[in-house]
């Protein structure tokens, strides 16, 4: 039920700190992940030469930022494919590939046929999946379990966050296992990951902040998300939450392909959210992220910037700044994401639409 919240999806928002610990509960032992569900596969995870993950939709979206996690702690390639292209494109698969699937519901039937795919040509699979017993999880040769508990809402909110964690969990692991990554450094993100529940409940209090905001825009007709780095999974993703709830044209950009095309679509007025890397990141994105925002502030943009507290770079050039606590790189996702899906939920609640159930859409998308 959906005990005093006005619908499912803000229950299951408010939700989203439990999901995140959930999902880290009782995997992480002296400073190192422990998953029981993965006993026995070591060799096979030594042996792997390559990682395919494999989604649709929300669920690929928390796949793009696993394979930059992945590829940092274990040094391993990873591809990142929406499950309906790599069925059909015959993938080169091999004994030493390893297709990860990420599902919420388990039933997709894209990633089920693709996890099919995957094991009649001999390749490994695991699946990252957040309902008990699921087919896909069945299909699949292991299973690790995102613990969001169940999610009504059409929209995915907080499965996203839970698979984010499961996945950081899985690169530590398999990174540990490969011998790629120092004891003290996969303690830090560990404490880092555990320190996030928290954090969301901070960003959580900025919601009638954002529910003020939504309502200002009820009436835009178009929206554009900016991100780089682990920012721009998070800008594909408020878009789609923007499309499906509340039917509003909506475009995620990587902000570095800006002056590539999407500039052109610049004009007077245009709300683009931009996911402001932290200032203390070691490769320097947040500079180009602020001449980006410069670029497109010059051109009339409004710029709703969701930025790290004590970042004032972005004040002179931003009309509205949502704040995010301190978090190291990878993890700011967790963080950042939230303020998006609170805004299409309130954008959504403006226009009188119902959150929970979107027009044309269904939970579980059991056909191909
Ligand atoms: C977006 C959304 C969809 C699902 C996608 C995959 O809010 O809910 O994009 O993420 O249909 O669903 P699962 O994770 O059940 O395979």
């Amino acid at each position: 039920e959906k005990g005093g919240w006005s619908s499912f999806m803000a229950k299951e928002i408010s939700e989203e700190p439990d999901a995140v610990a959930n999902t880290i509960l009782g995997r992480v032992h002296e400073g190192e992940v422990v998953l029981p569900e993965l006993a026995g596969l070591d060799t096979m995870l030594s042996d792997i030469d390559r990682v395919i993950i494999i989604a649709c939709g929300t669920a690929s979206y928390s796949g793009l930022l696993g394979k930059y996690a992945i590829e940092k702690w274990a040094r391993i390639p990873v591809e990142v494919e929406l499950s309906h292209e790599f069925r059909y494109r015959e993938p080169v698969l091999t004994p030493r590939t390893l297709v990860v699937s990420i599902s919420q519901s388990g039933e997709t039937m894209d990633t089920l046929m693709a996890v099919k795919y995957a094991i009649a040509n001999g390749a490994r699979t695991l699946s990252i999946c957040n309902t008990q017993g699921a087919t896909i999880a069945r299909e699949s040769d292991a299973v690790v379990y995102t613990h969001a508990g169940p999610e009504v809402a059409v929209a995915s909110t907080k499965a996203f966050v839970a698979q984010i964690t499961a996945l950081y969990l899985f690169g530590l692991h398999l990174a540990r296992v490969r011998g790629e990554l120092a004891h003290a450094d996969g303690a830090k993100s560990i404490a880092e990951l555990q320190a996030i529940p928290k954090k969301i409940e901070q960003v959580l209090k900025s919601a009638p902040e954002i529910t003020q905001l939504a309502k200002w825009m009820s009436d835009t007709r178009a929206v554009l998300f900016l991100g780089r780095h682990v920012g721009y999974p998070i800008a594909l993703e408020g878009a789609l939450k923007l499309k499906e709830l509340a039917y509003i044209h909506a475009e995620g950009f990587a902000a570095g392909e800006l002056k590539h095309g999407p500039i052109a679509l610049i004009e007077p007025g245009q709300p683009v959210f931009v996911v402001v890397p932290s200032p203390r990141d070691p490769n320097s994105l947040h500079a180009k992220v602020v001449s980006n925002i410069q670029e497109i502030r010059a051109r009339g943009a409004r710029i709703l910037a969701i930025a790290e507290e004590g970042d004032v770079a972005v004040l002179p050039f931003a009309d509205e700044v949502i704040r995010i606590p301190l978090a190291a790189p990878l993890f700011e996702p967790l963080l950042t994401v939230i303020p998006l899906q609170l805004f299409a939920m309130e954008l959504a609640t403006a226009k009188g639409l119902d959150v929970d159930q979107p027009r044309n859409l269904a939970k579980s998308v059991t056909v191909e």
